[in-house]
């Protein structure tokens, strides 16, 4: 994941409110090296200031990055790690779209800069024993997945990987990626290629028991998600750097319904228009949250009962239609009252 393509903190602003940055739990770190490794794409590792070991974390983890510019995004870790990993290495592209976070990150920041980072979270966990892997990434959606390739290639397991770029000057870690066995790597360049990669085609040749993995932009993903509309869905793994569409419609209505804390039996309406996050922060409830998107995981909350609307792109689409957890940070409401486990 690299939200640093997402917009800034829509969520909150649309509605009027901002929220502070959540700050429990930051781990104070230092940017200990930059290293280039395509066109606009750096690597950016970072230690603990006092030199102790950090949480460990499994392939497809991310860390919230507090930037010093007030800003707060979501960057996927991007090499394999020891349970105490000394230190994290995340990957940045510069995004000329950029609402601050990949441009401050690149243009601004040097080693030594001191940052606080959240601890790993992951939503996007690698099977590590499955009997096959394919790995499909898009530009700088390489990150978790690079992470995940090289765990696989580290255990002996059967693996491949599909990386698209537009050109061979955008791909990180292409010369690595290039000295694999062909078997293991499908590098395509859109200038060269004639055009994107066809992952309908990829997809087709590919065992009907393998795990496939995915990031990238939505486009990518989009036609990730129809090539593999007929597998099971326990097979089949997404992450999303950016909200995966724009709510729409009258399902995509916020508010207008009752929020339960079914512990503290504590009651809030919630205006049309709000978050649920936002009136229980308001409230003075202390609540876990980080990107107010719908795409990091930090909001999940177990439902007691009610029928939630979904707009995360964190759970899967089986996941949202048992209605038994949701993002608080983006969802609706089908019925009056939600009753929720915290
Ligand atoms: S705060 Fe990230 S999913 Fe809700």
């Amino acid at each position: 994941m690299d939200t640093a393509t997402a917009s800034a903190k829509p969520a909150a602003a649309a509605a009027g409110t901002q929220l502070p940055e959540p700050h429990t739990g930051l781990i104070d770190a230092r940017l200990m090296k930059i290293e280039e490794v395509a066109r606009d794409t750096k690597l950016y590792t970072f230690a603990r200031r006092d030199g102790a070991p950090l949480p460990p974390y499994k392939p497809g983890a991310h860390v919230d990055l507090h930037l010093p510019n007030g800003l707060l995004r979501q960057f996927s870790l991007v090499l394999p790690a020891s349970s105490n990993p000394e230190s994290y290495t995340v990957g940045v592209k510069r995004d000329e779209n950029s609402r601050g976070g990949s441009r401050y990150i690149i243009d601004e920041m040097k080693v030594g800069d001191e940052i606080k980072i959240s601890a790993p979270r992951n939503n996007f966990p690698l099977v590590e024993d499955a009997e096959h892997v394919v790995l499909f990434a898009g530009g700088i959606g390489i990150t978790p997945i690079w992470c995940m390739a090289q765990q696989l290639n580290a255990l002996g397991r059967s693996w491949k990987i599909y990386y698209a770029c537009r050109a061979r000057a955008d791909m990180a870690f292409v010369e690595t990626l290039e000295k694999l066995e062909p078997k293991f790597r499908h590098l395509h360049f859109d200038d060269t290629g004639g055009g994107v990669l066809d992952i309908a085609k990829a997809v087709a040749e590919i065992p009907a028991s393998a795990h496939l993995y995915c990031c990238g932009p939505n486009p990518m993903l989009k036609a990730f998600e129809a090539a593999v509309s007929g597998r099971p869905r326990n097979l089949v793994h997404v992450e999303y750097f950016t909200p995966k569409e724009e709510a729409a419609g009258q399902e995509s209505k916020l508010g207008g319904f009752w929020v339960e804390l079914a512990r503290s039996g504590e009651e809030y309406f919630i205006p049309e228009g709000q978050k649920v996050l936002e009136v229980l922060f308001q409230a003075g409830v202390d609540v876990d949250y980080s990107c107010e998107l719908g795409i990091c995981g930090a909001c999940e909350t177990k439902v007691i009962s009610g029928t939630p609307i979904h707009h995360d792109s964190v759970l899967s689409e089986e996941e949202q239609a048992t209605n038994e957890k949701v993002m608080i940070c983006c969802c609706g409401c089908k019925t009056e009252r939600l009753v929720l486990d915290m």
